[in-house]
C-alpha cells in the first residue's frame, strides 16, 4: 500500500515537472516514451547519455542519435532499400539546445514568431534534443519539405516505420495538438511495441501518452489488490 501511495504521489508530482531528468525519475513510462513539447520542455543542460553517429546515408557525418534509435533507424533503411529500392539520408538527428536556439531563432527571423512557433520548436522543447528523433530525406531530395510526405519514399516511411520503432510525429492533422505543422520527414523513436500501438490507433503521441498516464493511474489506484 505504501508503494501504491508513494507511485500515485509521484504521479501527482510528475504532472507539473518542468524536465526530461525529473520525468525520467517520475513517470518511468519506459525507456524511450519520453514526451516532450512546449509543455513538457528538457533541461537545457540536458545531453543523452548514449548518443552515436548513425550508420546510414546521412547529409553529414555528425548526424547523430541515441544508440538504441540508430540501430533501428539503420534497419528502416535497409528495409526501405529491399523492399522498396529507396535510399533514405539522414538530415537532422541529436540537436543540442544551443543548436536549437539558432536553428528557432533563424526561423523567427525568417516567418516571424509566430509562424516559427508551427514550423520549429523553441529551445528546449524539440525532441532532436532527446536524440531519439531525425529528420528524413531522400536521394533525390534533403529538403525538408511537405512534398516528402507524397513520394514513394515518404509513403513508404509512413506506412512502415513503426515496425521499427518509429512514428509520424505531426500529421497535418493533428496540428491542433501537437502544436506544429505537418511534417512528413519528422520520425520519433519510441520502440516497436509502442510505435506498432501508435500507428494501429492513429492518434497523436500527447494521446497515447495521456492514456498510459491514466492506465497507470487506474492501476496504482485499484490494480493487483488481493
Ligand atoms: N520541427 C520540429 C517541431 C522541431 O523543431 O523539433
Ligand atoms: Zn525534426
Amino acid at each position: 500500500m505504501a508503494a501504491r501511495l508513494l507511485t500515485l504521489l509521484m504521479m501527482l508530482l510528475s504532472l507539473g515537472q518542468g524536465t526530461v531528468d525529473a520525468y525520467v525519475e517520475e513517470m518511468n513510462l519506459g525507456g524511450c516514451l519520453f514526451l516532450v513539447n512546449r509543455d513538457y520542455p528538457i533541461a537545457a543542460d540536458y545531453v543523452p547519455p548514449d548518443l552515436v553517429k548513425v550508420r546510414v546515408s546521412a547529409v553529414n557525418s555528425d548526424v547523430s542519435m541515441r544508440a538504441e534509435a540508430a540501430q533501428a533507424l539503420a534497419d528502416l533503411f535497409a528495409a526501405a532499400r529491399e523492399e522498396g529500392g529507396y535510399q533514405l539520408v539522414a538530415v537532422s538527428g541529436y540537436r543540442s539546445y544551443g543548436q536549437q536556439a539558432s536553428i528557432h531563432e533563424r526561423k523567427v527571423k525568417s516567418a516571424g514568431k509566430k509562424a516559427a512557433l508551427r514550423l520549429s520548436a523553441p529551445p528546449g522543447c524539440s525532441e532532436h534534443q532527446l536524440g531519439l528523433a531525425m529528420d528524413l530525406g531522400c536521394k533525390e531530395t534533403t529538403a525538408l519539405t511537405e512534398r516528402f510526405g507524397q513520394m514513394p519514399e515518404g509513403r513508404w516511411v509512413a506506412e512502415n516505420c513503426h515496425r521499427f520503432g518509429f512514428i509520424i510525429r505531426y500529421k497535418a492533422e493533428w496540428e491542433e495538438i501537437t502544436g506544429y505543422a505537418y511534417e512528413p520527414w519528422h520520425i520519433r523513436y519510441v520502440g516497436v511495441e509502442h510505435a506498432r500501438r501508435i500507428h494501429e490507433l492513429d492518434i497523436p503521441y500527447e494521446y497515447y501518452v495521456a492514456q498510459l498516464r491514466e492506465a497507470q493511474f487506474a492501476q496504482a489506484l485499484g490494480g493487483n489488490e488481493k
